[in-house]
């Protein structure tokens, strides 16, 4: 990345992620056209692609030149879309513009919704196998495989998502929190870093040294998403604004307040860099990647 433009190169590796990630997208056709035109919908309508970016660049840290890592790279940006449509359902968040476009469940129905987030997460897996057909070693495929599952389930993203929609409206303990934080957002995160880590060659210690980073930046991300939806506007977030506190959610701001959730902001992610810089490899774009994320607007 030498010399270049920071701004640049990240427009071009968004769009050479988009470009492989697209290339495993189902055809919308057959009798379940609906659904797969929902999935295909909601994986179009945009966004910033960051964690199958994050993936790619820590596969890239640890040395990784392979094709293997390109399924999961579609496969989690599935699963992360597959979040966004459920958590937007009326009985969720209840929100009706994502991605700068209609919900899922506005364009296509409630009942398409739920199908096209299940369509999405499963086919997730189905995808992710396909790195089989690029790699000789299958044990780091499978274990990656595992890695994915269990950090969308119930002891990740799925289990943050179920306390966050209980907790709504209720008062909180930053602990618990922190927790919420950790598993909704902080889950999905730690996968995409640590299959890249994984596949890339790195070691047990390096393996759990990512989980580490990538948790903290899952926390300083979502704590940077509670400013945005309080601080931005629609358009530039492509979301509505003011959604937690339309569900009475408690978030770090509410709970700290703005300014201390903007010094937590710059504080998690600076150790995040910092973790960085003690692992082996250099990677300067993913530095940078992980600076943006306190300064992003969207
Ligand atoms: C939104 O994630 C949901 C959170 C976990 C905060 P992103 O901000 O990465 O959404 P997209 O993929 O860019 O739309
Ligand atoms: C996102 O939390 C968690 C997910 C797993 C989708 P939010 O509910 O704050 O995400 P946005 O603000 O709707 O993107
Ligand atoms: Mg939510
Ligand atoms: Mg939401
Ligand atoms: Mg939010």
């Amino acid at each position: 990345m030498k010399n270049m433009n920071f701004e640049d190169e990240l427009l071009k590796r968004t769009k050479d992620v988009w470009e492989i990630v697209e290339s495993f997208l189902p055809a919308v056709e057959g009798h379940q056209s609906t659904v797969l035109e929902a999935m295909d919908y909601s994986m179009r309508a945009g966004g910033k692609r960051l964690r199958p970016m994050l993936m790619r660049e820590t596969y890239r840290l640890f040395g990784g030149m392979g094709k293997e890592i390109e399924p999961f790279m579609a496969a989690i940006e599935m699963i992360h879309t597959s979040s966004l449509i459920h958590d937007d359902l009326p009985c969720m968040d209840n929100d009706t513009l994502r991605r700068g476009l209609p919900t899922a469940w506005v364009k296509f129905g409630y009942d398409m919704a739920v199908l096209a987030g299940d369509g999405l997460l499963i086919y997730s897996m189905e995808t992710a196998a396909k790195a089989l057909n690029f790699s000789d070693r299958p044990d780091r495929v499978a274990r990656a495989m595992g890695i994915l599952a269990q950090k969308t389930g119930i002891f990740g993203m799925i289990g943050g998502q179920t306390v966050d929609v209980e907790l709504a409206g209720k008062p909180i303990p930053v602990d618990k929190l922190d927790f919420i934080y950790r598993l909704k957002t902080g889950a999905l995160l730690e996968a995409s870093m640590m299959i890249g880590a994984l596949l890339g060659g790195a070691s047990e210690d390096e393996l759990k040294a990512v989980e580490e980073m990538a948790s903290k930046i899952g926390l300083a991300f979502q704590i940077q998403d509670d400013i945005l939806d309080v601080t931005s506007n629609a358009e530039v977030l492509g979301k509505p604004v003011f959604s937690d506190e339309k569900n009475n959610k408690t978030t770090y701001v509410t709970l700290e307040g703005m300014e201390q959730a903007k010094m937590a902001v710059e504080r998690i992610s600076k150790e995040a860099v910092a973790c960085l810089q003690k692992l082996p490899g250099e990677n300067r774009f993913l530095e940078e990647l992980i600076r943006m994320l306190v300064n992003r607007e969207k």
